[in-house]
């Protein structure tokens, strides 16, 4: 009858999704937000699939959804808790409801680009910053290198006080909202997915991210212009569900986190490339790009960076302090 034909539909639906599994084999789910590929978490995300697909073949098959298709930033953090997706890679920007060390990585130009980060995520305070949601059933296996971050605007942007007045759509992070509050501007908060919507309907003024989420998302085609602020760096917590983790055979699980070590090294090593052909793109797409004198510069960082102290009592000084002089 009907029911049957509903449970059928679902049963169906269900096994689409794990098209290219094997019985037998653990699905492993990995939602995320942005592009399929010529992004570096999209190209990420795929590499680790084809390396499990093909290395751990008979043991486990992994499935990626990009372009928040199945879970945005916020709903992927529960997703992993009920088993419904096993990994994700949000912004270090959207943990806040998980903790509040991570803010770290949002203060403004405490990074000067990738390679600061890099050094600050390898070494021993930044591999311990992994463990610090493991309480509430959360284990970062590793950190994404994505770009550092640009502003774009409905106009253009040289000087902070060019924002005055706009609002502009930030992650669910206040370390952001206060960094945009010390420009005269105001924020708001917003999924991923809603964002070039927010942008054409003029629900915002402007916006903040990489050059892959400007080229990709098209954001470009509805601002004035990117100003090369530089003034924070985008990166993602590659994160498990501790649960999941530990339920694995030792041998699966050690072949996995393997895997995505390799592929965490190989994955941040190409994104400088992806960054700059993404910025290329937007040139060859006629978006603007505007980069800005050391003296336009220095007022960006004499604006945004007395955010800092607002947060140092949720993150710690000896932390600030040991990623402020990373890669220096
Ligand atoms: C954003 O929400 O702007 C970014 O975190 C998206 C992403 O994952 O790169």
């Amino acid at each position: 009858g009907a029911v049957s034909a509903l449970a059928i539909a679902l049963f169906a639906g269900q096994a689409v999704a794990s098209e290219g599994c094997d019985d037998g084999e653990m699905v492993i789910k990995f939602s995320h937000v942005v592009a399929a590929t010529g992004h570096p978490k999209g190209d990420a995300a795929t590499l680790l699939a084809d390396r499990v697909n093909k290395e751990m073949d008979g043991k486990a098959c992994m499935e990626v959804f990009a372009n928040s298709t199945l879970f945005d930033d916020d709903k992927v953090m529960e997703a992993l808790l009920l088993g419904d997706v096993q990994l994700a890679a949000p912004s270090l920007s959207k943990f806040e409801a998980y903790t509040l060390k991570y803010r770290l990585f949002d203060l403004p130009f405490i990074f000067a680009d990738l390679k600061a980060v890099g050094a600050f995520t390898g070494s021993e305070a930044g591999k311990n910053l992994l463990k610090v949601m493991e309480d509430q059933g959360y284990t970062g296996l590793g950190y994404w290198m994505s770009g550092m971050k640009y502003f774009s605007a409905k106009k253009p942007l040289l000087v902070p006080s060019d924002a005055n007045g706009l609002k502009f759509r930030v992650q669910t992070s206040d370390v952001a909202v206060a960094m945009i509050e010390a420009m005269g501007a105001s924020a708001q908060k917003l999924a991923f997915k809603e964002v070039y919507g927010a942008l054409q309907t003029g629900v915002v003024d402007g916006q903040e991210n990489s050059w892959c989420n400007i080229y990709k998302q098209k954001f470009f085609e509805v601002q004035d212009g990117v100003s090369e602020t530089n003034h924070q760096a985008l990166a993602y917590l590659l994160v498990t569900s501790t649960e999941w983790l530990n339920g694995l055979d030792a041998d699966v699980r050690d072949q996995f986190l393997a895997i995505a070590e390799d592929v965490t090294n190989a994955a941040n090593d190409e994104v400088g490339k992806k960054e700059a052909d993404c910025r290329q793109g937007i040139l060859d797409a006629k978006g603007e790009i505007r980069t800005l004198t050391p003296e336009q510069r220095t007022e960006w960082v004499k604006t945004m960076k007395p955010v800092w102290d607002k947060f140092e009592g949720d993150i710690g000084k000896d932390l600030i302090d040991a990623a402020a002089g990373a890669g220096s």
